[in-house]
């Protein structure tokens, strides 16, 4: 049976609750929002529903407050942020299920705006519980999820939720996701080089696993480059290598030899005796790494390197920091990656907040295509892994 998601553009809107899950989960520091890029991302979606006439029911979850309501973890932040971006009140119940939010929703008019506290202090949440998504299913006549984000979490609202409304589709910042991630794996253009960064080679490997079988070039940076280094004999010093993962690095590099995908690795490095700010730092080439040397940031010669390969390339997906980039200036070897990506001639897209943090500071955030409001729900995206979120969306498609 052929299956689809519908748009939000093809539902019928007005006068009609709809349940809009987003994902505004974003960095909060003492009740004050750092960054309100997920907000923002939304907009488009629930202005979309409020001119078709909708009455309008966010939710969201905000860090893991593990079924407990956590002050700290509050939505009330957000709701003000949201306010004032819109430009209106926003409702914010006290409760997420019971008389009390059902009455409010029904109560609301075309076009006014509500958002429900955060889900994750409801157990039911994160169980992926149908009688708490039934609950929610009780606040709105139409679901749409835009919180792509959240798409590879197995949870009540983005999964059993959707489920159960049979008027159910995709928000536009979802849609967006879905074709930009899914156009680069599907029809790429060429030549299309990944930059993938950060320390984990654990969380990393099924993305590098599918995308040698994607690009025409994998550069790796960050301490996981260490990982494959070590894979091909190379020995750095005392920096951070996954032991473990050292046979997964020569099996994903023997299966992008077999394909003809160049791995490039970093070829010099910033290195420290000790990890600690304003370290003294040198620069050591793979040839004449001390024994005693932490690398913290790829080298000159390799940030020349990948910003040429960008440079070249007609696609460039980059995930991941190149080095120890919250501490400047070890931040340098990030800083190119993301200035090479933002210049680029071809097309750029950005996965992971890390990388959308270095190129936000940087000032460079504005000129790449397309920057994923996805960490995590991202790279399983590119994994190929089916994410709930998503699947949860589909519709029987009737070709008559
Ligand atoms: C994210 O920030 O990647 C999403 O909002 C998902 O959050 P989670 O990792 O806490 O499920």
């Amino acid at each position: 049976m052929a299956t689809h998601i519908r748009s939000i553009r093809d539902m019928d809107l007005a006068g009609r609750r709809v349940f809009i899950r987003v994902d505004f989960n974003v960095p909060v520091d003492a009740g004050r929002i750092t960054d309100d890029t997920r907000i923002q991302a939304a907009l488009p979606t629930i202005r979309l529903a409020r001119m078709a006439g909708a009455r309008v029911i966010l939710a969201s979850h905000l860090g893991r407050p593990k079924g407990k309501r956590k002050p700290s973890l509050s939505l009330a932040p957000v709701g003000e942020r949201l306010a004032e971006l819109l430009e209106t009140d926003v409702i914010f119940p006290e409760d997420i299920v019971g008389d009390g939010p059902r009455k409010l929703a029904q109560d609301l008019r075309d076009g006014q705006v509500m958002l429900l506290e955060n889900l994750r202090f409801e157990a039911g949440e994160k169980t992926d519980d149908t009688d708490f998504a039934k609950e929610l299913a009780s606040l709105a006549d139409c679901y749409v999820s835009d919180a792509f984000g959240a798409a590879h979490r197995e949870h009540a609202s983005v999964h059993a939720l959707p489920r159960l409304v049979k008027d159910r589709a995709a928000g536009l910042l979802m849609l967006k996701e879905l074709e930009v991630l899914g156009g680069m794996i599907q029809r790429p253009k060429r030549p299309f080089v990944a930059v993938l960064g950060g320390a984990k080679v654990s969380s990393k490997i099924g993305v590098v696993d599918r995308l040698v079988t994607k690009v025409d070039k994998l550069v790796i940076g960050g301490a996981m480059a260490y990982t494959f280094l070590a894979a091909r004999g190379i020995k750095l010093g005392k920096s951070r290598v996954d032991k473990d993962k050292i046979a997964l690095a020569k099996r994903a590099l023997m299966k992008a030899d077999s394909r003809h995908v160049e791995v490039v690795l970093p070829s010099d490095h910033v290195v420290v005796d000790e990890i600690y700010e304003g370290a003294e730092s040198r620069v050591e080439t793979n040839d004449d790494f001390s024994s005693h040397g932490i690398a913290v940031d790829i080298g000159p010669a390799s940030a020349a390197r990948y910003a040429q390969e960008i440079g070249e390339a007609q696609l460039t997906f980059w995930n991941g920091p190149m080095g120890v980039f919250e501490m400047p200036p070890f931040d340098a070897g990030t800083n190119a990656v993301a200035q090479a990506v933002a210049h680029t001639g071809g097309d750029s897209v950005v996965g992971g907040g890390d990388s959308a943090l270095a190129l936000k500071r940087s000032g460079f955030l504005p000129f790449v295509d397309h920057v994923s409001t996805g960490g995590g729900a991202s790279l399983e995206f590119i994994e190929g892994k089916e994410l709930p979120g998503v699947e949860a969306l589909k519709v029987v498609r009737l070709d008559l």
